[in-house]
Parts: C-alpha cells; sequence; structure tokens
C-alpha cells in the first residue's frame, strides 16, 4: 500500500525538473573555527579552499571540500561557522543547541526561479532576494519552520550561474 502511493508521487512529479540539484554543503556552528579546521583536515583529511569574515551573518567561516584533489565544478563542502559575537543568529544557536548542524545548503542553478518556486509551494523565505555567500555563490534561506525544522540555503554556485544575473542585494 505504501509502495503504491509511493509510486504514485514518483509518477506525479515525473517531468518536472528539480529545484535542488546536488547537495553543495552541510554548515556546522562551532565554538571555535581553527580548532574545528584543524579536526575536520587531520580527522576526515578534508582540504580549506576559502576562510572568510561574513560581517553581514555575523560569521567566521571556512569552507572545506569534499573530494579527492582540487576541488571541482560540483563538488561538496563542510561549512564551518564561528560566531562573531553572542549575538548573532549562529550565536544564539549555540547557546540554545549547542554545537552541531546548523543548515543544509542545496545548489540550484536558478537562484530567483528556485526562491519563487517554492513560495508558491507556501515555503515562507528568510531571503526574498539572494545574496552574496561563500565561493562568490549567490544565497538564500528558507524558514525552517515550514521545512521540519531544517534550516535551508538554496546555493547558485558562480559555476552554476549560466547566464543568469542573480539580483544580489546587499
Ligand atoms: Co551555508
Amino acid at each position: 500500500m505504501l509502495q503504491c502511493r509511493a509510486e504514485r508521487g514518483v509518477a506525479r512529479w515525473k517531468g518536472l525538473a528539480s529545484v535542488l540539484t546536488r547537495i553543495d554543503h552541510v554548515g556546522i556552528a562551532c565554538r571555535d573555527l581553527a580548532a574545528k579546521v584543524v579536526f575536520y583536515e587531520s580527522v576526515f583529511g578534508l582540504t580549506v579552499v576559502s576562510m572568510e569574515t561574513n560581517e553581514e551573518q555575523g560569521v567566521k567561516e571556512a569552507m572545506l571540500a569534499v573530494t579527492e584533489g582540487a576541488p571541482q565544478p560540483g563538488v561538496s563542502y563542510v561549512q564551518l561557522l564561528e560566531p562573531l559575537g553572542p549575538d548573532t543568529p549562529v550565536g544564539r544557536f549555540i547557546a540554545r543547541r549547542g554545537e552541531g548542524v546548523h543548515h543544509v545548503g542545496y545548489g540550484v542553478t536558478d537562484i530567483a526561479a528556485a526562491l519563487a518556486s517554492v513560495e508558491t509551494a507556501g515555503v515562507r523565505l528568510i531571503d526574498s532576494r539572494p545574496r552574496h555567500g561563500s565561493l562568490g555563490a549567490s544565497i538564500a534561506f528558507l524558514h525552517p519552520g515550514d521545512i521540519g525544522g531544517v534550516l535551508t540555503e538554496f546555493v547558485q554556485s558562480s559555476h552554476d550561474s549560466a547566464g543568469t544575473n542573480p539580483g544580489i542585494s546587499n
């Protein structure tokens, strides 16, 4: 019975393009970025491809490529996030829930179209327009309350842009 329902579900969505193209990164909140970078490098053999401070989001962050060899287009990342202070989104997250998984970032090919699509489906947007993310990407967050408690981020990487203008606003 369950299988029949699942098959009908698959049939229903067949032919529609997927909004999500890949898992771009998992965002992990931590108290000490330098220590966590050393941990992920030494235990999992990951490589840091960028470290930056994003004042707008109140974080210091490192992107570590999950791949063999040099990062390629379409590669996925671990994104380690240390809050710049207690009164920031990640600072409040750690105070409430401790260190751990903070959000999931999914790749999209056209972030404006992806935002419009999920908003039509009834998902609230935290960012109604894309903004600047790591590695030159355009990013936007969706409301976790409409996605089973998962803070969800769309990422249109500089590799994915396909000539479209994501219309970033600062
Ligand atoms: Co992220």
